[in-house]
């Protein structure tokens, strides 16, 4: 050891004792309180790692009040426990320690106690340690006397268990300030109920404000935001004894929940980049959210106007709020049921039956039925007059609903199928009543219709064939399970906004595109070229000029009529109208300056690089998650796109990419998640293996296309026409092998590469190579993909190799096409017919 070494430790234990000693032995160094310690104001200690400290602090900088907690180094107003909430030290004078009979005792200048752990023991030794969880243990003899977490604030953190103890009714529940600068205990509190199926409720005084739905495993199933499989990893635990404990899962950033002063529950993540809290979720996140909006038997949706609906069958109880938009006071049924009434006065009638509620969140009070098969739940439901409704759930089985349905909401695109008993005759009024709707819809329609019958006749006797329409709706609709299948499809039916989609003359159209001159001409599709064109008024369209040639052209065409009518998203495009006129059948755009993402990346004549750098990619990249996302959950209909490609991306004058081309679009029922096609559409480089091999289509197809379309954005290359010098590979392959040896440098588009933005990159090739894999169950959803985007969930799992890496295997795929049919294969979307 040198001298100056030497010297240093000395100047560094003197630094110690000077700093430590006048304070009686507080020094950064220690983690525990003892009895022979005494903390002032302002001292505090850290926990090991120092991310949590323990001291004093003043919430309000308007009073000298001060309070005695727990708060995060990084951010130290941020705080997760408070002792003394109710009792503030008026003054700068407080000071805590163990007191002699072992609790942790905070005393105010006059040495009188303000608040004190208040436990009973005979305890000498005892001390109290910050954990690095942020939890304050008080022990002895390794034994834990008292614990911070078992009193907590209003902050949620990682191994923070809410209990709830079913048979003593003893609750650990977080609890609100009275203001986000009063401490004091406020009006709400969020906790564990266990009861029969445990839920999270967030309550104001006794009432409920919130509720999470039932933990069915997995997710609570109230929370919309929950189906997108792992953003969180809570967990619901129960002991023999009858306690059952939720905790939230820990992350490699600081998380905490947070109820507010104002009944709001929020997940709040720190980015330690701008050294602030980002909110990533709260609840309630809307009226509807809010316990009991619609009362009993009402049922809410966000998006309606008015949010409130009364559940068919039921009708308002208080007509004169219900107009003045005030739901609380919810409905009541229409007409008695059979079901327990008196037989004799009933007069006959047919017997009760079940309405299926699709997309819902399930009313409170549910109870667990036994474990049995979705039909044994209605067979047990409609033999019990008792039981007003079930649902199943395969984690949950069957739940059953004796009182009055509270709570309700509708979701889009997740939820449970609700069943509720209604008299035979509600059911067949409303068959009746939709049949009135539908009439005058089909007057609107015949229009459209009979253009189209014709044509399609015309078509099919011109081909000899005698295929019969393959309509994707009546397709989706087969697959629902239940009665009510017919009743859901009509409503879908409904949803069309046909009528309200404007006729373009063919006139009009041909002045537009100058007689569809090929100066005009935008591109070609694989069912025909598209044309820019400028209506009298000077607005621009695009015109999608179908080939009277080809017969699919006609399925398409319907399909993308009604597959994107229906759809509004700021990453669609969007569809202005149609013509349907003689041979012709037209579909006009809005029209998107900036042509498709094909042109941009792959075109060698355009200085991509000076338009699209990593920012811009990076969230067309996104915007076109968002579509998808938009497309396979939130929309009213579960929609498969099929067909995801850089050419259908379209890029407006801002570069906000929207999906087109809905030609191949496939809408699923509700239940639904895969399907099978004789019929393999989409365009080779872009399609799944299990698709391209065997017809099988999913979501996770869409992912898989998703998956590419993000290595070609990252590189820069096309799929189907891919060299590169560091691997004589795939684009796929390539990927896999640069990314596995920590050369992503090598993959990424030389034009755009910066040092800076490595890391993210990088990180979206391992996505990317996520969404590729070969086994559709590997793969992420949307939604999953999208949260690692952006970074909500940040620990990646490890890829499978991709099953197109080892070589360009063009052999395995095209003798698979040849065998059909015999397409050649370029960039042009593709159609192979099932050789039947
Ligand atoms: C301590 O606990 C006793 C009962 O266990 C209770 O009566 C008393 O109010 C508590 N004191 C404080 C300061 O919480
Ligand atoms: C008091 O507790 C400390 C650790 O908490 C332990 O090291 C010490 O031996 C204990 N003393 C007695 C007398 O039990
Ligand atoms: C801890 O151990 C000491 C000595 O063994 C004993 O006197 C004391 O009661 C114990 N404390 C507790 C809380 O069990
Ligand atoms: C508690 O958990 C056990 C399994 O550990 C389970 O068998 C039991 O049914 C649970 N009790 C309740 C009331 O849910
Ligand atoms: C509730 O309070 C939090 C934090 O104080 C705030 O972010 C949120 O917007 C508030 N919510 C409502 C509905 O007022
Ligand atoms: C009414 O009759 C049906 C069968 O016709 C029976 O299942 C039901 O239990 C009867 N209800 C009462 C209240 O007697
Ligand atoms: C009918 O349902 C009610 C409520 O779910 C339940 O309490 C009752 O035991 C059931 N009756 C029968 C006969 O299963």
């Amino acid at each position: 050891m040198s001298i100056s070494q030497i010297l240093k430790l000395y100047f560094l234990q003197y630094l110690f004792l000077v700093l430590c000693l006048p304070r009686l032995g507080i020094c950064a160094e220690t983690d525990t309180i003892t009895s022979n310690l005494v903390i002032k104001d302002p001292d505090t200690i850290s926990s090991q790692g120092n991310v949590f400290k323990l001291g004093f602090f003043s919430p309000d900088k308007t009073t000298k009040n001060r309070y005695f907690g727990i708060f995060y180094s990084v951010s130290e107003s941020t705080v997760i426990w408070v002792a003394n909430r109710n009792n503030p030290i008026p003054d700068s004078s407080g000071s805590i320690t163990i007191s002699r009979n072992g609790n942790i005792v905070l005393m105010n200048g006059k040495g009188e106690i303000v608040w004190s752990s208040n436990i009973t023991t005979s305890s000498l030794n005892a001390s109290a340690q910050l954990l690095s969880t942020g939890n304050l243990v008080l022990r002895e003899n390794s034994s834990t006397l008292w614990e911070s977490f078992g009193y907590p604030s209003n902050a949620l953190l990682p191994n923070l268990r809410l209990i709830d103890n079913i048979n003593t009714g003893h609750k650990v529940v977080l609890s609100s300030w009275k203001s986000p600068t009063d401490p004091e205990v406020g009006s709400f509190t969020t906790g564990l109920q266990a009861l029969k199926i445990p839920q999270i409720f967030t309550w104001n005084g006794n009432r409920p404000h919130w509720r999470s739905g039932p933990w069915n495993g997995k997710i609570l199933i109230g929370v919309q935001d929950m189906y997108s499989v792992y953003l969180d990893d809570f967990t619901v635990e129960n002991d023999t004894s009858g306690i059952f404990y939720f905790t939230a899962p820990e992350g490699k950033f600081l998380m905490r929940y947070t109820l507010n002063s104002n009944g709001s529950l929020a997940k709040t993540l720190w980015n330690p980049q701008t050294q602030n809290w980002d909110i990533t979720w709260s609840a309630p996140q809307n009226e509807c959210d809010v316990y009991g909006t619609c009362g009993p038997f009402g049922s809410c949706n966000a998006l309606n106007s008015p949010i409130c609906s009364c559940l068919r069958g039921f009708e308002p109880k208080n007509l004169e709020e219900w107009g003045r938009g005030i739901g609380t006071s919810g409905c009541v049924r229409r007409k008695p049921l059979l079901c327990g009434r008196n037989n004799n006065t009933g007069g006959g009638g047919k017997e009760d039956g079940f309405l299926r509620l699709p997309f819902m969140k399930v009313p409170d009070f549910p109870e667990q039925g036994p474990s049995s098969p979705v039909e044994e739940c209605r067979s047990l439901c409609s033999r019990n007059c008792s039981c007003i409704a079930y649902a199943h759930d395969t984690n949950l089985r069957c739940m059953f609903w004796s009182q009055d349905l509270i709570d309700i909401q509708q979701f889009s695109g997740v939820g449970e199928d609700l069943y509720i008993r209604l008299p035979s005759s509600e059911l067949e009024r409303h068959k009746d009543k939709k049949l009135i709707i539908i009439i005058p819809i089909v007057a609107g329609l015949v229009a459209i219709l009979i253009c189209v019958v014709i044509y399609w006749w015309l078509m099919d006797r011109r081909k000899g064939s005698k295929r019969k329409v393959d309509t994707k709706l009546y397709e989706a609709g087969q697959t629902y399970p239940s009665d009510s299948a017919e009743i859901v499809l009509k409503d879908d039916l409904d949803k069309v906004n046909l009528e309200e989609l404007p006729l373009f003359s063919f006139e009009t159209l041909a002045n537009a595109t100058n007689q569809f001159h090929d100066d005009n001409m935008l591109g070609k599709g694989g069912f025909g070229p598209v044309y820019k064109g400028k209506l009298a008024d000077g607005k621009e369209i695009a015109v999608k000029r179908l080939s009277a040639a080809s017969r699919q052209g006609m399925e398409e065409f319907m399909n993308e009529v009604v597959v994107i009518s229906k759809l509004q998203h700021r990453n669609l495009v969007k569809l202005l109208g149609c013509c349907v006129e003689k041979e012709e059948k037209i579909l006009v755009y809005e029209y998107m300056r900036n042509k498709s993402l094909d042109v941009f990346l792959f075109d060698p004549s355009h200085p991509s690089q000076k338009f699209l750098d990593w920012k811009k990619r990076f969230s067309i990249i996104e915007g076109i998650g968002r579509g998808l996302l938009y497309l396979h959950r939130d929309s009213i209909l579960k929609i498969i796109h099929r067909d995801m490609k850089p050419s259908n991306v379209l890029l407006d004058e801002d570069w906000n990419p929207k999906i087109s081309d809905f030609g191949m679009a496939r809408i699923f029922g509700g239940n639904q998640d895969q399907a099978n096609t004789g019929r393999v559409v989409g365009t080779y480089g872009y399609m799944a293996p299990e698709y391209a091999m065997e017809g099988r289509f999913s979501e996770k197809s869409d992912v898989y296309s998703f998956g590419v379309l993000m290595l070609e954005i990252v590189s820069g290359k096309k799929n189907t026409s891919f060299y590169n010098q560091e691997c004589s590979l795939s684009l796929l392959g390539c990927a896999w092998k640069l990314w596995n040896e920590d050369n992503g440098p090598a993959f990424i588009d030389q034009t755009i590469y910066k040092a800076e933005s490595h890391g993210e990159m990088v990180r979206c090739i391992h996505i990317a190579l996520l969404c590729v894999q070969e086994f559709p169950k590997d793969r992420p959803t949307i939604s999953t993909v999208l949260a690692m985007l952006n970074r909500e969930i940040v620990d990646l799992p490890v890829p499978e190799q991709p099953v197109f890496a080892e070589k360009w295997n063009r052999s395995h795929v095209t003798s698979f096409q040849q065998s059909q049919m015999g397409v050649s294969i370029n960039d042009v979307t593709l159609t192979m017919l099932d050789g039947r």
